[in-house]
C-alpha cells in the first residue's frame, strides 16, 4: 500500500514538550506553503495514494478557504480514486465548525484532536491554550459535521500530572465515546522548553499510568494495537499501519519523511528555506539513506515489533538477529506465537531496551554477557 503525508507547520503557540517542525507566527506564509506541496508532489515519482493523513503542526490553524485550497491541491496532485482513509489533525482552539463542515466536504474519514490531558490546571503548564471544554466542545461539533471517527491524542508523563489527573482524563475522553486513542509517554525533547527547564522522565510513575490507561482503554473496548495507540475494532489507522509493516509513503512539506525504492529520505524542517527550495524546483533534504544489510533487517523488528499482535519475521531476520531474539526472549521481552514475533506486556514497557538491539551500533555486550 502506499500513503500520502502533508506537513502542516502552524501552530498558534509552541508547546513546551513538542520538537516537531511546528512553528508560530508564521501563518503568512500559508497560502505560499500550500502552493509549494502541490509543487513538491511533482518532485516525487507519480503514485496513487491510498490514505491520506493531513498532520501537523496543526493543520486546523489553516483557514476554512485554505483548508479548501489545501484539498484541491492534493486532488490535482493525485487524480486517482478517492482516498480510503483521509485524517486530519486539529486542535480545539483553532477547530471551528465552518473548517469542520469543509473537511466533511472534503471526505476527511478521521479527525485526530488533540487534548493531551483534560486536567484544565495542567494544560497552561505544559504550555496549551485550550480548556478541556473547549474540547469536548468542538468533539461533538465534528460529529455533527457527520466526520465518521474521532481519535485523541493524550499524553502520560507530564511534570505535575497525577495518577488521579490522567484517571479523571481517560474517564472524561472515554464518555464521548471516541473510535481511537493515541496515548503517549512524555519524552524529553532537546530544543524543547521542557529540556531547558530540566524535566525528566520518571519511568516509574510512567508505568504505573501506562498500566492504568491500558487497563481502562481495554475495558472500555478500545485494542491496542501498537505501542501508543488503541481503536475500537475496525477504527484502526491504516496510515499508520503501513509506516510499521513498512509500505511506501510520500511526505509532502518541511520535516516530512518518505519511503519509497527502498530509501528514507527528509525534507529541510525550516519553514522558509523548504518553501523557497520547493519554488526553485528542488526537493532539500535534511537526509537521506537506503538501508541495506544488517540496517535493512534490524528496521524490520524496529518497527514490527510496535504492532501488539506482532509481525511475521522474514528468514533473514530470524537468521541475521537469532541472539538478540533469543535474549529478548530469555529475559521475558518478547515472545513468538504462530510464527509471529511481539513484545510481552513487559517488553511494551521496556521497548526502547529491546528496539535498540535492532538498531547500529547493534550493540551486542549485554546479549554476551
Ligand atoms: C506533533 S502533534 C500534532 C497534533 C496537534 N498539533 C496536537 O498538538 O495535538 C502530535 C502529538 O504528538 C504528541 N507529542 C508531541 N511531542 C511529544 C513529546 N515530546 N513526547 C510525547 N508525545 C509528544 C502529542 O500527543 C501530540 O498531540
Ligand atoms: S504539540 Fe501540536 S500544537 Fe503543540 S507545538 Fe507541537 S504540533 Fe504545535
Amino acid at each position: 500500500m502506499t500513503g500520502l503525508y502533508a506537513h502542516i507547520p502552524f501552530c498558534s503557540v509552541k508547546c513546551f514538550y513538542c520538537d516537531f517542525a511546528a512553528y508560530s507566527g508564521q501563518g503568512k506564509l500559508a497560502d505560499r506553503y500550500l502552493a509549494a506541496l502541490e509543487a513538491e508532489a511533482a518532485l516525487h515519482p507519480a503514485i496513487a495514494p491510498e490514505t491520506l493523513y493531513v498532520g501537523g503542526g496543526t493543520p486546523s490553524e489553516l483557514t476554512a478557504p485554505q483548508i479548501k485550497d489545501l484539498f484541491a491541491r492534493l486532488r490535482r496532485a493525485y487524480p486517482g480514486p478517492r482516498f480510503k482513509e483521509s485524517t486530519f489533525e486539529g486542535n480545539p482552539e483553532s477547530l471551528d465548525e465552518e473548517k469542520l463542515a469543509v473537511l466533511a466536504g472534503a471526505g476527511v474519514t478521521r479527525l485526530s484532536i488533540g487534548l493531551q490531558t483534560a486536567d484544565d490546571a495542567l494544560l497552561p503548564a505544559v504550555g496549551r491554550h485550550h480548556t478541556a471544554a473547549d474540547f469536548k466542545e468542538k468533539f461533538l461539533a465534528a460529529r455533527r459535521a457527520g466526520i465518521p471517527a474521532i481519535s485523541v491524542d493524550l499524553m502520560y508523563g507530564l511534570p505535575g500530572q497525577t495518577l488521579e489527573s490522567l484517571r479523571a482524563t481517560l474517564d472524561f475522553v472515554l464518555a464521548l465515546d471516541p473510535e481511537h486513542i493515541s496515548l503517549y509517554g512524555l519524552q524529553v525533547e532537546d530544543r524543547t522548553l521542557f529540556a531547558k527547564r530540566g524535566v525528566r522522565e520518571d519511568s516509574d510513575l510512567g508505568r504505573e499510568m501506562f498500566e492504568l490507561a491500558l487497563e481502562r482503554l481495554a475495558a472500555a473496548g478500545l485494542e491496542h494495537y501498537e505501542i501508543s495507540n488503541f481503536a475500537k475494532p475496525g477504527r484502526r489507522s491504516a496510515h499508520n499501519i503501513n509506516y510499521w509493516v513498512r509500505g511506501d509513503y510520500v511526505g509532502l512539506g518541511c520535516s516530512a519523511a518518505s519511503y519509497y525504492d527502498g530509501t528514507r529520505s527528509s525534507n529541510e524542517a525550516r519553514l522558509k528555506p523548504y518553501v523557497e527550495g520547493v519554488e526553485a524546483g528542488r526537493r532539500d533534504l535534511s537526509e537521506s539513506e537506503k538501508p541495506a544489510g544488517r540496517d535493512a533487517t534490524g528496521e524490520e523488528a524496529l518497527l514490527g515489533l510496535r504492532l501488539v499482535e506482532g509481525f511475521e519475521p522474514s528468514a533473514n531476520l530470524r537468521m541475521a538477529f537469532a541472539p538478540e531474539w533469543a535474549s529478548l526472549k530469555s529475559r521475558g521481552l518478547a515472545r513468538e506465537k504462530n510464527g509471529l514475533w511481539m513484545l510481552t506486556r513487559e517488553g511494551i514497557f521496556l521497548g526502547n531496551e529491546a528496539f535498540r538491539l535492532f538498531v547500529p551500533p547493534f550493540d551486542r555486550e549485554e546479549i554476551l554477557a
